[in-house]
């Protein structure tokens, strides 16, 4: 059996009758299907344990994660191979705290608004795959190192240094902010995993065979950052947000790196090195996006990959094709010196 523990938003305000007519339905339904547990609700939060056979829970999950009655749903706890019901008498037993003044409550009323603040905290400084792995009854700790194939995926922001000295930090922040979101959104809908931001760069991987996907996202998110440009106001630093991004594919190593205090879920090897080094490229080569002749070959005909020069890594013999793609998407407007210029006066323009 699985037992699952989650906790939500209210999305508005639910009046207690809604409350129980929800407790009503999931009576009928979970008697039905075998299911127990309890819900408790209390200043517009839902906590709820679920316990049944693996795939009705699923199915049940899939129903309530739809239910638009609440939102910010957060899965706290997923128990696989669970043998004993822990509320074997209740096919789903309602209890409205906001309802019950008992001063011997109180502290679990604080106890659920604790929990539910500081789960979201913590949801959004933790990387999708992780949070995904805990929804999957899976402990990220308990996960084993290996060695894998991955695409690496590195951009970073063109004169960030020139941003930094010219902007009020507020502004940096939200330029970083608008960066980091149009990359997210379009690494994870494309099946990737933002691994870090370290700086103003994004570091992401996607699995090996994913290499059109990779650089769909990579086009999405210049696509993404050309209409940005356009539609700020004349005054946003926003009009000047350019990047480069470099794509590289080798075995890594994937697991969780750090202390006992500070975890990352992360890859470590060569190929993060060299998406790095052939990104740093990109100015040289008057190009938004490169990638090494591994990724290439995991693409499909769709694309016309070019050959843009070789990769000589420092210290090592091997040599690294550098490619792009005849994409308007890809190609820097002039030279990069003019770029950086335009840039540099944008910001002594705006800037403070
Ligand atoms: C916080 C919350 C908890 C819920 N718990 C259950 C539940 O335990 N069982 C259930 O069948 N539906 C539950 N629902 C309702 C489902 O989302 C969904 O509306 C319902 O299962 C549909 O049932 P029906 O197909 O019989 O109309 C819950 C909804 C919310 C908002």
């Amino acid at each position: 059996m699985k037992r699952l523990t989650y906790i939500s938003n209210f999305a508005r305000s639910l009046t207690k009758r809604e409350i129980e007519g929800i407790g009503s339905v999931s009576q009928t339904n979970n008697s039905r299907d075998g299911i127990t547990g309890v819900l408790m609700s209390c200043s517009g939060i839902f906590f709820q344990i679920l316990e049944g056979e693996e795939d009705r829970i699923d199915m049940l999950y899939k129903r309530i994660l739809e239910d638009d009655r609440h939102n910010e749903i957060l899965c706290l706890k997923s128990e696989l191979d669970v043998t004993e019901r822990r509320f074997p008498d209740w096919s789903m037993e309602v209890i409205v705290l906001d309802e019950n003044n008992d001063i011997l409550l109180q502290p679990i009323k604080i106890m659920l608004q604790t929990l539910g603040e500081s789960q979201a905290i913590l949801a959004s400084y933790t990387q999708s795959g992780v949070l995904r792995a805990i929804e999957n009854g899976i402990n990220p700790l308990t996960l084993p190192p290996r060695y894998t194939e991955k695409i690496i995926f590195f951009a970073d922001i063109i004169s960030f240094t020139s941003i930094t000295e010219k902007l009020e930090v507020t502004a940096v922040v939200d330029l970083l902010n608008q960066f980091f979101t149009i990359c997210t959104k379009a690494i994870a809908s494309r099946g990737g995993e933002v691994t870090k931001f370290i700086g103003d760069c994004v570091m992401a991987y996607f699995d090996g065979d994913q290499a059109d996907n990779a650089l769909q996202a990579s086009l999405e998110i210049l696509a993404e950052l050309e209409v940005l440009r356009n539609q700020a106001s004349i005054n946003s630093p926003l009009r000047v947000l350019y990047i480069g991004i470099g794509l590289s594919k080798g075995i890594v190593l994937e697991g969780n790196i750090g202390s006992q205090t500070k975890k990352e879920y992360t890859v470590i090897g060569d190929a993060v090195n060299v998406a790095s080094r052939i990104e740093a490229m990109t100015r040289q080569l008057n190009r938004f996006l490169v990638f090494s002749a591994s990724v290439r070959e995991g693409l499909s005909d769709r694309w016309r990959p070019v050959r843009l020069c070789d990769f000589h890594a420092k210290g090592r013999d091997e040599i690294v094709e550098v490619y792009s793609i005849d994409d308007l998407l890809t190609f820097q407007k002039s030279d990069f010196k003019k770029l950086k210029q335009e840039i540099k006066q944008h910001l002594e323009l705006i800037g403070c």
